[in-house]
């Protein structure tokens, strides 16, 4: 759809929207919220969208606060969209008609006089500079809470009480606060504010990166990649649904029965995560195309290391495999690797926990049904809830997690060295 309008000169403007949009576009009620997937054009129609109103005199006198949970992510998000929009509308005479200031940012129409200011919401301070906002002319009347998952309700509330008083000085003129993020959680506050209700004020739209006409080939190819690996991810980043609710972290695998035979995987490792009180997991597993097989288990609680070593000899768990295991006891490694295990310990650097769920979220896993330790861990294994903000954060439930320790220490090699499984699939009679 191209939308074609005049501006006070008579400029003529072409701009090119998608299709799906049109009625968020036009709606006039206080809240607009946009909830789609990653690509779906949210932020570049929103930006299209601003640009052209506030260039327009019939909305003279209004002014746009765009808003993200820290300030400067401003720069390249909405002060760049809005930005190239207008690169876009006004072609290479824009600075006929507008001022783009960089330090502090800024932009004003040179038709209408109306204004663009970035704002954060980090902390007090910030809060606090939000309600002394003023203009040179006209009122703060719109508001782009970009990516606005970040946000506290309370965030949102300050900011929605900037926008009152009369507007009787333009009759066009309407407050509005427009929301546009991707959805990340059910349990996320905007949904109970703005979606589970229905309200003469509220406007929600939902759009998938399919309804996007602009997004190139490679991407639709990466989101149907990301549709068989992490289809939990998928829902959200894909199609712009609410994540899960109950707040999973590994929807990623099947149990089933496989030919466990060493010689049909590119290569096999042994995994552990040492426990007491808590169980300790030892997992024998085998990878294929990048894929996770968990073969075997063994799940003990109240075990020394002597034992637990009885144990996975007479279950005849293969020695000539890497042992990959949990760093932080060196002394239970060292009684493995005496008894004949190639045990080692997983590298741990911060951030390691998210990167190796990160990387197992993105894995296929197949579990053989004899794991029923294993299974019964990833049916339950979930992130931790702030109460407070009732969202899920990225750190996992510290609950019922040896096995999924074990799993996250079994892809130490695929997540380090992505070359070394390819490496050996060429020359298989080296495998550990
Ligand atoms: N109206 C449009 N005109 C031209 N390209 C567009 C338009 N809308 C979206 N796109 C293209 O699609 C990409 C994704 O859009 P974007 O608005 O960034 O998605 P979202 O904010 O929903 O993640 C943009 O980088 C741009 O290349
Ligand atoms: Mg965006």
């Amino acid at each position: 759809m191209a939308i074609m309008t005049k501006t006070k000169r008579q400029l003529t403007i072409r701009v090119q929207f998608n299709r799906n949009f049109q009625e968020y576009n036009t709606t006039k009620k206080r809240y607009r919220l946009a909830k789609g997937s990653a690509g779906s054009g949210k932020s570049v129609n929103t930006a299209q969208d601003y640009i052209i109103k506030l260039g327009d005199m019939r909305y003279k006198g209004a002014n746009l606060l765009c808003v993200r949970k820290v300030a400067e992510s401003n720069k390249d998000s909405t002060y760049a969209e809005l930005k190239s929009a207008i690169y876009k509308i006004y072609g290479s005479d824009y600075r006929k008609y507008w001022t783009i200031k960089a330090s502090p940012m800024s932009l004003e129409s040179k038709i209408t006089g109306n204004q663009v200011i970035f704002r954060g919401m980090k902390d007090d301070g910030q809060r606090e500079k939000v309600k002394s906002i003023t203009f040179d002319r006209g009122k703060l009347t719109w508001i782009w809470v970009e990516e606005a998952t970040e946000l506290y309700e309370a965030d949102v509330d300050i900011l929605d009480d900037r926008l009152r008083g009369n507007l009787d000085f333009n009759t066009n003129l309407y407050y509005q606060m427009t929301f546009t993020f991707n959805p990340v959680s059910a349990n996320h506050w905007l949904k109970a504010k703005y979606f589970d209700v229905k309200h003469p004020d509220i406007f929600t739209h939902q759009s998938t990166y399919l309804q996007n006409r602009f997004i190139d080939e490679a991407y639709h190819r990466r989101m149907l990649m990301r549709k068989a690996r992490d289809p939990d991810g998928y829902r959200i980043y894909g199609l712009g649904e609410w994540g899960e609710a109950g707040g999973l972290i590994l929807t990623n695998y099947t149990v089933e029965e496989f030919d466990s035979n060493p010689a049909r995987f590119d290569y096999m490792i042994n995994a552990q995560d040492f426990g007491f009180n808590h169980a300790n997991a030892i997992g024998e597993i085998g990878f294929r195309d990048g894929e996770l097989y968990l073969c075997r288990e063994i799940y003990e609680f109240e075990k020394d290391t002597s034992e637990l070593i009885q144990i996975a000899n007479s279950k005849g768990i293969n020695k000539k495999l890497r042992m990959f295991c949990d760093s932080a006891e060196p002394d239970r490694i060292k009684m493995w690797r005496k008894a004949g295990y190639y045990a080692e310990p997983v590298v741990k650097e911060p951030g390691s926990v998210a990167a190796q769920i990160d990387y197992l979220k993105q894995t296929r896993i197949h579990i053989h049904p004899s794991c029923i330790n294993t299974i019964k861990e990833i049916q339950q294994w979930k992130w931790q809830k702030d109460e407070k903000t009732n969202t899920f954060l990225d750190k996992p439930v510290n609950f019922f997690d040896d096995a999924m320790a074990m799993l996250r220490y079994s892809i130490e090699l695929e997540r380090r060295k992505g070359q070394q499984g390819r490496k050996r699939r060429e020359n298989r009679t080296t495998a550990f």
